[in-house]
């Protein structure tokens, strides 16, 4: 920790009593003043912009820093280069000279796998002649952003400069001076040292680069392709307000050069690569601490680096790896360097989620209720370990606004669970044979003329008997969410509705299998299994029967709720507006399309022809129309060790899924979240946590249990 527990409070009371300061002192008083104001500055720049973690809200932080600049605006005999205000200076960076490094930077060998980094732990006991059975490593996120290397002399940062070809960078002092996590001061004296490089790579957390794009666009300039394009660029602006507004951070990773005064090398009193670090938090900066963990040997460093792999997208910036260094700095001369990378680390990298490819033409495809959607075809692409050919574009002004052209070549993204989506085209690569993309007037299927309400952004066939419409309520109405009739896909719902043997949903339940075990590609056995499947769907919850009408927004969770109102599912044909926005959770614009649906007097006859008339019990195709047991209204639980109680869980547990974690918790009377908010009680926190832990902490209302807690809680019951 950089500062002791005494001294954090020593400074949190300073800054309450500063805060009470209003009067003008004299030049005596003001000395002493600016002098503590400087102190509880860099304090609370720490705490927020390298802890995340800050005891001052940011009101308060505000508050001090206009203090000073008054102070020194009156008195400005006061102001020092390192005063906190003088980290943004309002003249533009004179220039970008060229400088060189104290010692090359240089690049990391690569390796995509298991095998890779079996083979990487080989040669390292190779080189280094070991008899060691484990070689320790220390494994952190490859930051994907920009490289910086940071001279101190004296105490005081002296130079920043971007990686440039390694041997030569830019200079960006400024710049660097701009970052908040970048301590302008910092003690290395107390480690005899006098001189000093630090490495380190500058990044935007995600969350900021939203906002950044978002202001962007409102300003009619165009958007940055990705986060690290909003780091790297930031590092060379000629205006270093704008690295301000970027809020750029500097995570350092390594300690390249450190002599004392003598010009000794003094690197050797960190004997770990990990050590050297720790004195970095130690000093102020900002260092992986979550992120970094000392591994006993090469598969505890695959299983972290897969661990990371999988939650890469939940973390707050982006990283495109980690990187695998040999902990032990004596060991790492043994391995020594190539001309291109050092022996002894290696980046393990994820499957790229970003990818470039050819859009080649535009489908439009008509929806269950008759919305168009473009979809690009592309050329496929492998995109975080699958081949991408198609993307959907959502509507006309999507493409609009990214002046899409057929034949353009575009950047394609595909993080994590999230669908893949083109983030832009790449306009230097254009060669003028792309073609605009003209959206159709007419249906594709019924060729009726499209529709847009205004303020809507789709278009839509209007024709609820278009055929195309038809058909994609069928394939919703057997799907999994729906009735999951299962193996009855979008192939079989085409066919059949080619055959003329499918027009409507009842259909479904009157197909002829002898004619289906007859038709080419078919037989005796499939035509079975799918009678088998279609007969079981009979019996479904009557609240899959509802989802699978297809009514605008009545998606599976209102389904739900509106059923366990009703014994029958036409009874609903009796509720109106006024009765269905009465329910938790019904808002105007579902209950008018419920209300709808239930007035269309061929709606009614399905239902009829379903489940028979409701007089006449057992005639019709035998669909079920009364609610089941497991879909009445599930009082709630007052009892239960966790009754009133809003729950989050987050971070890997060693005993249960997170999944049945949560069921447990609901179970016991807890309502589950799923994020940190003012609303929560408890967040239960497995292992490697991340930011929803900060968050909570930070709102420190939020009780924080361990899992063992969490376990207590439950079995002690309510
Ligand atoms: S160590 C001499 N550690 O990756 C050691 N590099 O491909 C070389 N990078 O230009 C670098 N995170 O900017 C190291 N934790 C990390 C890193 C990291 C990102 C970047 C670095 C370098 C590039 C090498």
């Amino acid at each position: 920790m950089m500062y002791s527990k005494e001294k954090q409070r020593e400074l949190y009371d300073l800054s309450k009593t500063l805060l009470n300061q209003k009067e003008m002192p004299t030049l005596e008083g003001a000395t002493k003043e600016v002098q503590q104001l400087h102190e509880v500055i860099v304090y609370h720049e720490w705490r927020y912009y390298v802890l995340s973690e800050p005891v001052v809200s940011d009101f308060e932080y505000d508050h001090l820093f206009k203090r000073l600049e008054a102070l020194e605006r009156t008195f400005p005999a006061l102001v020092t280069p390192n005063s906190p205000t003088q980290r943004v200076s309002n003249d533009l960076s004179s220039d970008f000279d060229p400088v060189a490094h104290l010692v090359p930077m240089l690049s990391l060998g690569n390796s995509y796998n298991e095998e890779d980094l079996v083979d990487f732990d080989r040669r390292i006991h190779d080189l280094t002649k070991t008899d060691l059975v484990d070689i320790e490593y220390c494994v952190e996120p490859k930051f994907d952003g920009g490289s910086i290397a940071l001279v101190y002399e004296n105490d005081k940062l002296v130079r920043a400069a971007t990686r440039g070809n390694g041997t030569m960078g830019e200079e960006m002092t400024k710049n660097a001076r701009a970052m908040r996590s970048i301590p302008l001061n910092a003690a290395f004296s107390k480690y005899g040292i006098h001189k000093v490089e630090l490495r380190g790579e500058v990044i935007i957390r995600l969350d900021r680069f939203a906002e950044v794009n978002k202001k962007r666009v409102a300003a009619g300039k165009p958007a940055l392709a990705n986060a690290r394009n909003a780091a790297t660029g930031a590092l060379r602006v000629k205006n270093n307000k704008e690295v301000a507004d970027r809020a750029l951070e500097a995570f350092l990773y390594q300690l390249g050069y450190a002599v004392d005064a003598e010009g000794n090398d003094v690197l050797a009193q960190f004997p770990t690569h990990d050590e050297g670090i720790e004195a970095l938090a130690s000093l102020g900066f900002k260092v992986p601490t979550i992120e970094r963990k000392v591994c006993k040997n090469i598969k505890e460093v695959l299983h972290f680096c897969e661990d990371w792999q999988a939650k890469r997208d939940e973390y707050d910036y982006e990283i495109d790896g980690m990187v695998v260094k040999v902990n032990s700095i004596a060991l790492q001369e043994l391995c020594g360097y190539t001309s291109h990378h050092p022996r002894w680390a290696i980046a393990f990298k994820f499957k790229a989620k970003q990818a470039t490819t050819k859009l080649i033409d535009i489908e439009y495809q008509v929806g269950k209720i008759g919305n168009i959607t473009p979809v690009a075809k592309l050329e496929p692409v492998a995109l975080a370990g699958v081949m991408v050919s198609s993307v959907s574009l959502h509507n006309e002004d999507f493409i609009r606004q990214r002046d899409l052209k057929i034949g353009d070549t575009v950047l394609v993204e595909r993080a994590g669970d999230v669908i893949p989506y083109i983030v832009k085209m790449m306009e230097e690569l254009r060669d003028g044979s792309e073609q605009p993309i003209v959206f159709p007037t007419t249906c594709p299927s019924c060729k009726a003329t499209l529709v847009r309400t205004e303020g809507e952004a789709v278009w839509r066939c209007e024709n609820s008997s278009c055929e195309a419409q038809i058909q994609r309520r069928l394939m919703h109405h057997v799907s999994k969410d729906a009735m999951d009739i299962d193996g009855f896909g979008q192939k079989y719902v085409e066919r059949f509705f080619e055959e003329g043997m499918l027009n409507s949903i009842a259909d479904i339940y009157r197909l002829d299998y002898d004619k289906i075990a007859k038709l080419e590609g078919f037989g005796v056995r499939s035509a079975a299994k799918l009678q088998k499947a279609v007969e079981k769907a009979k019996a479904n919850p009557i609240s899959r029967l509802l989802y699978s009408f297809s009514i605008p927004l009545v998606g599976r969770t209102v389904s739900k709720i509106l059923v366990a109102e009703v014994e029958d599912i036409r009874d609903l044909q009796a509720w109106d507006v006024e009765r269905l926005t009465a329910l938790h959770d019904i808002g105007p614009k579902v209950a008018e399309n419920v209300v709808a649906f239930f007035s269309v007097q061929a709606n009614l006859d399905l239902l009829d022809e379903l489940g028979g008339k409701k007089e006449e019990e057992g005639n019709g195709l035998g669909i079920n129309m009364k609610r089941l047991a497991s879909e009445e209204k599930q009082e709630p639980i007052t009892d239960g060790a966790l009754s009133g109680k809003t729950i989050l869980f987050t971070g890997s547990f060693q005993t249960m899924k997170r999944n049945d974690a949560k069921k447990a918790a609901i179970a016991a009377g807890a309502k589950a979240l799923s994020a940190v908010s003012s609303n929560l009680n408890i967040l239960v926190v497995g292992e490697k946590a991340g930011s929803k832990l900060k968050k909570a902490q930070a709102l420190g209302t939020v009780q924080i249990l361990t899992e063992a807690e969490f376990l207590e809680i439950l079995e002690k019951g309510g």
